[in-house]
């Protein structure tokens, strides 16, 4: 990766992570137990890949970061509650997570139902709270859709329902882009909306390029769960194995899952040929969703 891309990447995980703090300082809670666990999931690292397209399709229309800072929050809110809903005995049952013991192990299963609940509350509460360019409630819009039961939770319920049940690749593909795509597609649509200046035919490059690395990004997640190891990542290695569930990889092979990422990703930057320099970022993180190694 060049060193601007570095930059950018750093630049934008500290905005976020100063813009999730001040929202958390700036109205104590009245349960100091739930603002404590919240604090344990958010604080503590992840590699902030939905801000960082929110603040890249920003800035690949002209736009200022503070325009796009509520909406960088918000989708790490909502990708935070879907991560810990997502460790859960019922759903995949994980107990490490940010290379620390996952919510309802530091804590207890009621205390990460609630934290979830509170941290998807909290991602509409600052959204549509939040001043700025772009139609505001468009924004809460795109971002409820990308969530709810026609974006993400239904990825989460169909993922669980085709555990050991023959599931084709094209049932797959529409579970991920379900279930991770959706997010990610919508958080390069609310970095661009959120500059008040997207024309018709741009926001659509954009959208498809989101499309791409969503489905790109849990190819990739699929791979690293065969691949790498469980320090590095952080979570435990092999779950996806271990639960039996259908990937990219039980489907394909490795090679076949990396090449299908690696077409994705040059589709995506394909997507947005007609933006010039200021979409360099999103160009790089095309290609770090597909390389990356956590
Ligand atoms: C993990 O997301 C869950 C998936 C959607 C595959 P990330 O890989 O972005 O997790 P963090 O935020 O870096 O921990
Ligand atoms: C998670 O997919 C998708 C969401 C959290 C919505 P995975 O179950 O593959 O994510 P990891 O591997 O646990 O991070
Ligand atoms: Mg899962
Ligand atoms: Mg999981
Ligand atoms: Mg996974």
């Amino acid at each position: 990766m060049t060193l601007a891309f570095d930059e950018f990447r750093e630049t934008c995980r500290r905005r976020v992570d100063r813009s999730m703090a001040a929202c958390l300082d700036a109205a104590p809670l009245p349960c100091p137990g739930l603002d404590e666990a919240i604090r344990y999931v958010l604080l503590a690292g992840g590699k902030r890949v939905r801000p960082l397209l929110v603040y890249g399709a920003c800035q690949a229309l002209g736009g200022e970061f503070a325009d796009a800072d509520a909406a960088a929050r918000a989708v790490e809110f909502i990708h935070a509650y879907s991560l810990i809903h997502d460790d859960l005995p019922a759903l995949d049952d994980d107990d490490l997570r940010r290379g620390r013991p996952s919510l309802h192990k530091a804590f207890d299963e009621a205390t990460a139902i609630l934290a979830g609940d509170a941290l998807q509350s909290m991602a509409f509460e600052t959204l549509g709270a939040s001043a700025g360019k772009g139609d505001r409630a468009g924004m809460v819009r795109e971002l409820a859709r990308a969530a709810g039961p026609r974006g993400m939770v239904a990825g989460q319920v169909l993922d669980l329902a085709a555990d050991g049940a023959g599931t084709s690749l094209a049932e797959l593909e529409s579970i991920h882009s379900l279930k991770t795509g959706a997010l990610i597609q919508a958080s390069v649509a609310l970095g661009a909306m959120s500059t008040g200046k997207t024309a018709p035919g741009q926001l659509a490059g954009l959208r498809e390029y989101g499309r791409c690395i969503g489905l790109a990004f849990q190819i990739r997640d699929d791979i690293l769960d065969v691949v790498s190891d469980t320090a590095t990542l952080g979570k435990p290695q092999g779950s996806d194995a271990a639960r039996d569930k259908t990937t990219y990889v039980s489907l394909l092979g490795l090679d076949a899952a990396r090449n299908q990422a690696r077409e994705l990703a040059a589709d995506a930057i394909a997507a947005i040929a007609g933006l010039g320099y200021s979409a360099a970022p999103l160009r790089q993180l095309a290609d770090y969703i597909v390389e990356r190694i956590d």
